[in-house]
């Protein structure tokens, strides 16, 4: 008998990658009964089940959210967002969003990250000179998708020291499951998305009274056989750019170096052949990805593996053991490997809600990359000092002091 896929088991958590093994090859289709304070689910964690199911949201929607918990952004009384609607009505909202956020536009950022990166950088250098222990995630890995996202949506200098709490708060009620309590009057985290979202609402009409030249303006500009986004559709867009981009990115760039750090032959193939540093980074993703499950729910009942499951059941698509199948990925697949080229994956999913921002984080990460290792080859990072977010969707630092950054 495999052992149990627990998320909400911290043990788990911090180790989820033998059980993984173990349900791929013994119950690759794991049923889990309802217990306290959690549904009954099922976790589908070899790559190709996983690859198919994404793949057809007819039968496994997105429309009741990706969570265990059914309606968690309807709750909060927040619009429906793209990542949490089906074709064909997600399909028309891509198409207009894709219209304002294209690759263009964030392949125009790359020197503004590059500017920002090395000033993080000599950050993390000057406390290293001053005797203190920088710690990677806080003063590098985390700022760089904050700002990122504050320059997309158009936030002024002025306005950045309240962006940055927002985006934390976000990700932090995010991180619970959106299980926060709405008659509660005194929830920081609650107040400060309730904030945000005003900011974006008032930056929304700001646009649609006159033009301008950031995302915000575009997406209202966006036009498609004669169609236009709404204010809502905008704002959720804003909503699941900062919900989804940013720890995932963050956290990206710091998994790199810890697992630079456990593979040192690994980091003199990639200090000698630097130009596959963009390509790592799908490497460092696939082995640990920043998006460890999402829910789907079936719409009608079916059988994968020679599973039965039944209508409305939720269904995790467990990412993160998808991405270390033998069977896609060889023998070697739980193994970083800088050469390899996984052009298919499932770290930014597949199919009709592929992450649409993976070329934001792509860029962001090779950038941070590139300029870390050229001004700290041989830095390390320090895993069992770090920190994680205690989340049971996605494996994330929060805190990651670095080791040695003088070699
Ligand atoms: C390493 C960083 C990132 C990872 C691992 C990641 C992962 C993912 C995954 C797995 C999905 C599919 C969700 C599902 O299965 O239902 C997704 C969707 C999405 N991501 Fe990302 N993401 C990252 C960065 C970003 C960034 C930087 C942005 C925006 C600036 C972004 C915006 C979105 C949006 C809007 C969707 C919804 C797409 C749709 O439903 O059509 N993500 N992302």
């Amino acid at each position: 008998m495999a052992p149990s896929y627990d998320p909400f088991d911290p043990a788990f958590r911090a180790d989820p990658y033998p059980v993984y093994a173990a349900l791929r090859a013994e119950q690759p289709v794991a049923h889990h009964p309802a217990g306290p304070g959690r549904p009954e689910f099922w976790a589908l964690t070899r790559f190709a089940d996983v690859w198919d199911a994404v793949r057809a949201p007819e039968t496994f929607s997105s429309a009741s959210g990706l969570t265990f918990f059914p309606d968690e952004i309807g709750s909060l009384g927040l619009p429906p967002t793209l990542v949490m609607l089906d074709p064909p009505v997600q399909t028309r909202l891509r198409g207009l969003i894709g219209r304002a956020f294209t690759p263009r536009r964030i392949a125009e950022l790359e020197q503004k990250i590059r500017g920002f990166a090395k000033e993080r950088i000599a950050e993390l250098t000057a406390r290293a000179a001053d005797g203190e222990t920088p710690d990677l995630h806080q003063v590098l890995s985390a700022p760089i998708p904050v700002f990122v996202l504050a320059d997309l949506l158009g936030v002024p200098e002025r306005d950045r020291a309240s962006f940055t709490p927002w985006v934390s708060a976000l990700t932090e009620i995010q991180n619970d499951g959106f299980a926060v309590d709405l008659n509660d009057g005194e929830s920081t985290g609650l107040h400060a998305v309730t904030e945000m979202m005003g900011y974006f609402s008032d930056a929304i009409a700001h646009r649609r009274t006159c033009e301008h030249d950031d995302l915000i303006g575009a997406l209202v500009a966006a036009e498609l056989d004669g169609q236009r986004l709404t204010d809502w559709d905008i704002l959720g867009f804003c909503f699941v750019m900062v919900a989804g981009g940013s720890d995932t990115t963050a956290s990206l760039i710091s998994h790199a170096i810890t697992l630079l750090t456990e593979a040192p032959a690994q980091r003199e193939v990639l200090l000698a052949e630097p130009e596959r540093i963009g390509t790592s980074v799908l490497e460092f993703l696939r082995l640990e990805s920043s998006v460890q499950a999402l829910a789907r729910t079936t719409t009608r009942e079916v059988s994968v593996a020679g599973v039965t499951i039944p209508a409305r059941a939720k269904v995790m698509m467990v990412y993160g053991s998808a991405n270390r199948d033998p069977e896609e990925f060889g023998p070697d697949a739980h193994l970083l490997d800088v050469r390899r080229s996984p052009d298919r994956h499932l770290a930014f999913s597949s199919g009709p809600h592929f992450c649409i921002g993976s070329h934001a984080a792509r860029l962001q990460a090779t950038v941070a990359l590139q300029e870390l290792l050229a001004a700290h080859p041989r830095i390390t990072a320090d895993a069992d000092a770090g920190v994680r977010h205690d989340s049971y969707f996605v494996r994330a630092w929060k805190s990651l002091p670095c080791g040695d950054l003088s070699a």
